[in-house]
């Protein structure tokens, strides 16, 4: 088996909307029998080590998503060493990544530097280039929102992966 091409899906607290989008985007990815590795992280360290917030895990579960080994933890300098795609939730997480990123880069030097960074709704047909709201403080709607996108955004994403991987 090839090295997986690495993903990583990061928001603010990696407890609602990343671990959202690693799950799903997984499930595609493995229904379309691409060879990607998905992991998640938030631009905080508000949740260090917690498992997804309840109120995802119960919108997830309804859906067939399992959530619960999921451990929050924060994006680190060495990500943008290991991982091929950094996709950022909304725009100020993209924002957050890219100065990270140039971190990184001072650090380690370009030529270590793997990742390219773009928004979870970069080939999304239905929300593209739309943040997925932050449902944290919000209500139900907000969560079935968050996996209608990241089902969207995965969709588009994995036909993506499964082209490269067929050239
Ligand atoms: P997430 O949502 O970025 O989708 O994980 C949030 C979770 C926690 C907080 C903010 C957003 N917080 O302020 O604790």
């Amino acid at each position: 088996m090839k090295t997986p091409y690495k993903v990583l899906c990061v928001c603010l607290g990696n407890i609602c909307r990343s671990p959202t989008a690693e799950v799903v985007l997984r499930h595609y990815c493995d229904a379309q029998n691409v060879n990607v590795w998905v992991d998640s992280a938030g631009t905080s360290n508000y949740h260090p080590n917690k498992a997804p917030d309840a109120r995802s895990q119960q919108y997830a579960e309804k859906r067939g998503y399992n959530l619960s080994d999921l451990r929050a933890r924060q994006i680190k300098l060495e990500d943008f060493i290991e991982f091929d795609l950094i996709l950022a939730m909304d725009h100020d997480n993209f924002t957050d990544i890219q100065a990270l990123m140039r971190k990184a880069v001072k650090r380690y030097g370009a030529s270590y530097i793997r990742s390219k960074v773009a928004l979870m709704s970069e080939h999304d047909p239905y929300y593209k280039h739309q943040a997925i709201p932050d449902p944290y403080y919000g209500g139900a709607d907000g969560f079935e929102r968050v996996l209608n996108q990241c089902e969207s955004s995965a969709q588009a994403w994995v036909a993506i992966f499964k082209r490269d991987q067929s050239e």
